[in-house]
């Protein structure tokens, strides 16, 4: 095994690590099911009753199971059996019947080219070490015309302040390769040949003790990780916009949806 292999061979380790650690509370926190960021993401991909579409690293499956209850087929995948399960748990609570769950690698997904009219994917590009081969998977598996779908947090465009976020994920969730600037994730469109993405704004609101009970820190720090959230209000060092309130900091990750149409035919 190359040194390369090797590393990525470490970090599908990590993924697995903490994505079956978090599996239950990740399914479980409200947040991940808020019913506005949900509609954003729907209203976003714009799924019809024709649409097949595909969520990948979905998680616990709460886009897939959004999307489903417009489209005519929804199709989850992600790499940890434990997310999985969990999605197919919510899935049946949910009665949606026109979910599949599929275990697999964002960089080969396992279906034909052309075969989806909507890809999206939530919350996971901050967990990719190859981003612009991920998208490339994505536009392959979508249909010309097709909705392609990216929603994440963003850093800050001050490198010091997405330097500091950055190193507060990475304590709080080791398997975190990085969260980009807006421009970044832009750039991968460009540089896929996909046209430049309609762009959403929205805030995903924290609290540092919620943040710091429902995460597995590197070394199990926890007294570190909070630390950090907590000296971040001065002079906003995460770009989070971190706030003492009520004997706690409430912060949020400025998050985006990115919307592109594949090009080619409708
Ligand atoms: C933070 S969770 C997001 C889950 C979901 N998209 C959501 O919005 O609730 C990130 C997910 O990415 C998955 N993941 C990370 N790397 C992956 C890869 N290379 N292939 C497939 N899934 C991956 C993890 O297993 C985990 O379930």
């Amino acid at each position: 095994m190359s040194s390369s292999e090797a590393l990525q061979a470490s970090h599908q380790a990590n993924i697995q690590d903490q994505f079956s650690r978090q599996a239950e509370i990740f399914a479980d926190a409200p947040e991940l099911h808020n019913e506005d960021v949900l509609a954003l993401l729907v209203n976003a991909a714009d799924p019809g009753p024709t649409d097949a579409a595909l969520d990948i690293a979905c998680g616990p499956g709460t886009v897939c199971i959004a999307m489903a209850r417009h489209a005519r087929r929804s199709v989850g995948l992600d790499a940890t059996e434990a997310m999985l399960a969990q999605a197919r748990r919510l899935a049946a609570e949910a009665g949606v019947a026109n979910v599949e769950w599929r275990q697999g690698d964002v960089y080969a997904l396992p279906f034909e080219d052309a075969c989806f009219d909507i890809v999206t994917c939530r919350f996971a590009f901050h967990h990719f070490e190859r981003p612009a081969d991920a998208l490339r998977e994505m536009a392959r598996v979508c249909v010309p015309g097709g909705r392609i779908l990216v929603c994440d947090a963003v850093a800050s465009d001050d490198p010091r302040k997405a330097e500091a976020f950055n190193r507060m994920e990475l304590l709080r969730d080791p398997s975190t390769v990085a969260f980009r600037p807006l421009a970044t994730l832009l750039d991968l469109f460009a540089r896929e040949g996909l046209p430049q993405p309609e762009v959403r704004f929205f805030q995903i609101p924290a609290e540092r003790e919620k943040m710091v009970t429902r995460s597995f820190p590197a070394d199990d720090d926890y007294d570190g990780l909070r630390a950090m959230i907590t000296d971040s209000v001065a002079g906003d060092a995460m770009g989070m916009g971190a706030r003492f309130e009520d004997g706690t900091v409430l912060l949020a990750y400025p998050s985006v949806v990115l919307v592109s149409v594949k090009p080619g035919a409708a």
